[in-house]
């Protein structure tokens, strides 16, 4: 986890188990984010000569996959060193409204020249646990770690994953009360979420929390009160899984805007 100490930066900035940055708005939240992917882009490529992240589901990071598509953002990316994953996925077929691959290649993937082995889809088609067990076997080679947990040294880790912030503390698709949350060997798990009657195939914390960098997008005045039990409620990862995720070696941020921070704590109540 980061240092608990404020950082300067652009907004309001708490102290919290990350690093919490709020945003007057969800286009200077969503530019931010841009601009942190392409910083971890370059030092990735920098010092393993390839970029590799795990992008979230969900409907807040779709407006910054349109933003990293646009000519400002995608020219400053070296594609052809970008590889790319998926912290999650319905088990619907890719071109199904649902799938979160189809969002990502609808609006970035499909308009950047990125290499189209280096686009690791969740098999969302297949039989839920043959599709978790090729993906974990994905990642695995992609890692270089055939067996046992993963490594946190440059390249046998994503540089950098992408998660949003489900109303119920869920993220990727770890739901509150499931076993993937506390799941201690296995990289992605597949599961039936009864509430929404749907297999979903996610990561689990055990290779999320091996990232280089982990960023969670939060935008809406509906995440508000999630977003204070999370950061500043009781450590509860059943109850809330988003608090699994604290990267043993890497950096945990928050990107929020007003309306989803409006309940934390304000910097002056507490003493900062
Ligand atoms: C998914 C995501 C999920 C999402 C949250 C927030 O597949 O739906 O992985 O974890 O990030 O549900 O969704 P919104 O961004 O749409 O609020």
């Amino acid at each position: 986890m980061s240092d608990e100490a404020n950082r300067p930066s652009v907004g309001r900035t708490f102290r919290s188990a990350g690093d919490v940055q709020v945003f007057d708005g969800a286009a200077p939240l969503i530019r931010a984010a841009a601009d942190i992917v392409v910083r971890c882009a370059l030092e990735a490529t920098r010092t393993t000569g390839i970029f590799r992240v795990a992008l979230a589901g969900g409907s807040t990071p779709n407006p910054l996959y349109g933003l990293l598509a646009t000519d400002a953002y995608a020219r400053r990316i070296d594609w052809a060193r970008v590889e790319v994953f998926w912290g999650d996925e319905r088990c619907v077929p890719p071109d199904d409204p649902a799938s979160n691959y189809r969002s990502a290649h609808d609006l970035l993937l499909g308009r950047v020249p990125i290499v189209k082995a280096h686009v690791h889809r969740i098999p969302g088609e297949r039989e839920p646990a043959a599709a978790a067990a090729a993906y974990e076997r994905e990642l695995r080679k992609t890692f270089a770690t055939p067996a046992g947990p993963p490594r946190t040294e440059p390249g046998a880790r994503f540089d950098l994953v992408l998660l949003g912030l489900g109303a119920d503390g869920h993220t990727a698709s770890l739901f509150p009360s499931s076993a993937a949350v506390r799941e201690s060997e296995r990289w992605v798990i597949a599961h039936h979420l009864a509430a929404a009657s749907m297999w979903r195939i996610t990561l689990t914390p055990v290779v999320l929390n091996a990232a280089a960098e982990v960023l969670f997008l939060a935008a809406g005045r509906e995440k508000a009160s999630v977003v204070r039990r999370v950061l500043e409620g009781p450590h509860q990862p059943d109850v809330l899984p988003a608090q699994a995720i604290a990267p043993r070696a890497g950096r945990l941020r928050w990107l929020v805007d007003a309306d989803a921070a409006a309940e934390l704590t304000p910097p002056s109540a507490r003493g900062a």
